[in-house]
């Protein structure tokens, strides 16, 4: 495992090798290794390990003096403009029902490139001050998604950068309820060498505690047998039924709970989101968060999504009768997020999973 940079700061202005800024490595065979010393910004380096060091941007919020003004203030603002690492830390104790969020996977886009090598390492400081912040029926719930390395002796491979991730913070603490593929129909074709293309991701669903809040009813689907098989099971008189290998069911309660358990592979077409504006590169499907949201929080629950991106979470959290507000360290994603928030309040458009199946 590669040593974390040490970064010392000289200067009163901030600055800071933050999480969200690490660069894929130019290196081929592996994270860059260099020797900085930068006068100009104030900041000396003594070591870069696939980081990109970059000034906090001026005029970026600090979190209120006070920390119980925090929890109030992201809940206000929708999606406040501010870098989770520094936030997360200010929230109140057992404050949070659910975070629910979808991070930067590792090198995948421009807004932050973080080197699946350094991923796990990156994303625990997020995680302890999310498992401090979460009450005890609450969760985290992440949404993140597999690569293939570009580089290192993995080049060509699976990377299994989410799978460390996962083991990590089970060894946190965080206990590891549920892992869901999200199957997407319409995953976009493309050349993915020696595969075919990537047409699902993972939705991981860890606890705080042991008796975490979750409603099935929530999120059943459409019986699929007929009707009239339905209406004859409702009047079956035999009840459970052993099979020789001496386990069965009682079926004949099967069809009384207004719907079917969806299971743990979700169906959600990638919906771009394009008719609502949306200006983010990656924003989730609304029925994701919808199931998710409605699964793993009650009604008036406090939802937070540490990278909000273009406000998906908040957005359906609160048409769905959440508390909820996010943080986004990119300005240029706040003001389209805003703008969504608000406008889905106003239109108060009713929620609905898509094609969950
Ligand atoms: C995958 S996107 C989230 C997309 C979002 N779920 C949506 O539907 O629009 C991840 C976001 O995390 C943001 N981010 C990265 N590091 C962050 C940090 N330290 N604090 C806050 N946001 C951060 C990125 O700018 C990016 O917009």
């Amino acid at each position: 495992m590669l040593e974390w940079p040490t970064v010392r700061n000289t200067a009163s202005g901030r600055l800071s090798g933050r999480p969200g800024c690490c660069l894929t490595s130019t290196n081929p065979r592996g994270p860059d290794r260099k020797l900085v010393s930068s006068t100009n910004s104030r900041v000396v380096v003594t070591k870069v390990l696939c980081m990109r060091l970059q000034a906090v941007p001026s005029g970026m919020p600090q979190p209120p003096g006070s920390s119980e003004q925090v929890l109030p203030r992201l809940l206000a603002d929708g999606v406040t403009w501010g870098d989770s690492s520094i936030w997360l830390p200010k929230l109140p104790t057992g404050g949070v029902d659910l975070f629910f969020t979808s991070p930067p996977y590792a090198d995948a886009r421009a807004y932050s490139r973080i080197h699946p090598d350094r991923y796990v390492e990156w994303f625990l400081p997020f995680a302890r001050a999310m498992y401090d912040a979460t009450s005890d029926t609450g969760s985290l719930v992440i949404n993140i998604k597999n690569r293939v390395a570009k580089s290192g002796p993995l080049k060509g491979q699976r990377h299994p950068y989410v799978y460390q991730l996962v083991i990590a913070l089970q060894n946190m603490g965080w206990r590891w309820l549920e892992t869901y593929i999200w199957a997407k129909p319409n995953a976009v074709p493309g050349r993915f060498g020696p595969r075919t293309k990537d047409a699902y991701e993972y939705v991981y669903h860890f606890a705080r505690g042991p008796r975490p809040y979750f409603d099935l009813d929530a999120i059943r689907v459409p019986y699929k047998t007929s009707t009239a098989e339905i209406e004859r099971r409702k009047l079956d008189v035999n009840g459970r039924r052993n099979t020789t290998a001496g386990f069965g069911r009682d079926r004949t309660t099967t069809y009384l709970r207004g719907g079917a358990d969806p299971g743990n592979v979700i169906n959600v077409s990638q919906t771009y989101n394009q008719h609502y504006g949306v200006a983010h590169t990656a924003a989730m499907p609304e029925g994701l968060a919808s199931f998710f949201i409605k699964a793993t929080s009650p009604k008036n629950a406090v939802v937070i999504d540490p990278f909000a991106g273009g406000g998906t979470t908040v957005v359906v959290a609160r048409r769905l009768g959440r508390r909820a507000g996010g943080l986004e360290l990119h300005q240029e994603f706040i003001t389209e997020a805003r703008r969504r928030v608000a406008a889905d309040e106003d239109n108060d458009i009713p929620g609905g999973l898509v094609d969950v199946g």
